[in-house]
């Protein structure tokens, strides 16, 4: 192995630059390879100027920094590029250029670093002979194959921080806070930050809700003495036999934005009578520093994906099962996309300590 390519695609996740960081540590210094950096996802590979070298001295300091000194795109899918022509917007295949690209720059291995889109089409690259190596990254856990993605840990700190943020102001107004969180259609954000917060009503994708069973656990709080009541909701939450709250509707290139059920949960509390405000604590989960976790984990990554490279395990995605970090095919990884298991231990816990799902158990 002597030359080997990292990107990061997507949006952005705390622990980037620590994955980005230990990739080039570790193939300088284990294998003696030469690294680049891609900018911009896919996209550095068909774009002037989109490749740079990166030797120990590009990644010095960047192991606590947020972002991705790389840059990413979450439109970047070279299946489905958006491109003008005669002053016409069309969507073309340029896989075929980003793969000429890839050849001629003599590459041992693309180490790719995303999301369930970015990492489809690494999947998709591989099966055109493209040699790459996935490493999870997301902070809505949505990624199969893996007990954790990176970046996960850093956005449930930030929204466990909000909760704890928000009780004491519910608290004093005596008022029933909403709190609105990511994490697309994997309720982990909210189920996570809601127990390690304290909520009252945790509201996820995988378990539709009902007004009635949140405004009951609401008024039995104030029945029990307690008059104010937080309430954190993911954005892909719906009401049962209802649809999900979006912001902007997709495209061809984008996928449909979530938000909203926040406002509408609160309005409805507002409604029954309870004060009520809502919080959409939005980018704020993504940005800054990565928590130590994060950077571990990360490092980790990074590192296996390396040394998954040099063995030649492409098609694969590096994992976390049972504290270990493994090699798993991307294939196997994509297959199922994670979403909360609604028998384990997680949702039990939460019941057993009153936390209401605003279904009928509750
Ligand atoms: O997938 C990560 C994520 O932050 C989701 O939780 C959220 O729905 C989405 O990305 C927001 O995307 P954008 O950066 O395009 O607003």
């Amino acid at each position: 192995m002597k030359r080997i390519a990292v990107l990061t695609g997507g949006g952005d996740a705390p622990g980037l630059n620590a994955v980005i960081r230990a990739v080039v540590k570790t193939a300088i210094n284990e294998y003696h390879c030469e690294v680049f950096g891609i900018r911009d996802g896919y996209d550095g590979f068909i774009t002037p100027g989109g490749v740079v070298p990166l030797d120990l001295a590009a990644v010095r300091g960047i192991l606590p920094r947020g972002g991705t000194i790389l840059g990413t795109a979450n439109r970047g899918n070279p299946f489905a590029r958006k491109v003008i022509r005669d002053g016409q917007e069309m969507i073309v295949d340029v896989s075929n250029d980003v793969i000429a690209a890839i050849f001629s720059l003599h590459l041992d291995a693309v180490i790719v670093i995303g999301g369930d889109g970015t990492l489809r089409i690494a999947q998709e690259l591989y099966q055109k002979g493209v040699p790459v190596i996935g490493v999870p990254k997301t902070i809505d856990n949505d990624v199969g194959g893996t007990e954790v993605t990176f970046g996960f840990d850093t956005a449930l700190t930030i929204a466990t921080e909000a909760l704890d943020r928000l009780h004491t102001t519910a608290e004093a107004h005596h008022r029933v806070m909403v709190l609105e969180l990511m994490g697309r259609d994997a309720g982990f954000i909210a189920l996570h930050a809601g127990v390690a917060g304290g909520a009252d009503v945790i509201l996820i994708p995988e378990i539709p809700f009902r007004y009635e069973a949140v405004l009951r656990k609401v008024r039995q709080r104030v029945e029990r003495g307690s008059n104010f009541s937080l309430i954190a909701v993911s954005e892909g939450a719906k009401p049962l036999g209802g649809t999900q709250v979006f912001r902007q509707p997709g495209d061809a290139i984008y996928v449909p934005r979530l938000g909203g059920i926040g406002q509408q949960v609160a309005e409805y509390i507002q409604s029954q009578g309870f004060e009520s405000r809502v919080t959409v604590l939005g980018h704020i989960q993504r940005g800054g520093t990565p928590t130590a976790f994060d950077r571990w984990l990360a490092t980790r990554y990074g590192a296996a994906a390396v040394r998954a490279a040099a063995a030649g395990e492409f098609g694969s995605m590096v994992a976390l099962q049972n504290a270990q970090v493994i090699t798993v095919p991307l294939a196997e990884a994509l297959a199922v996309p994670k979403r909360v298991d609604l028998q384990g231990d997680a949702i039990r816990t939460a019941r057993g300590l009153g936390i209401s799902f605003g279904d009928d158990w509750s």
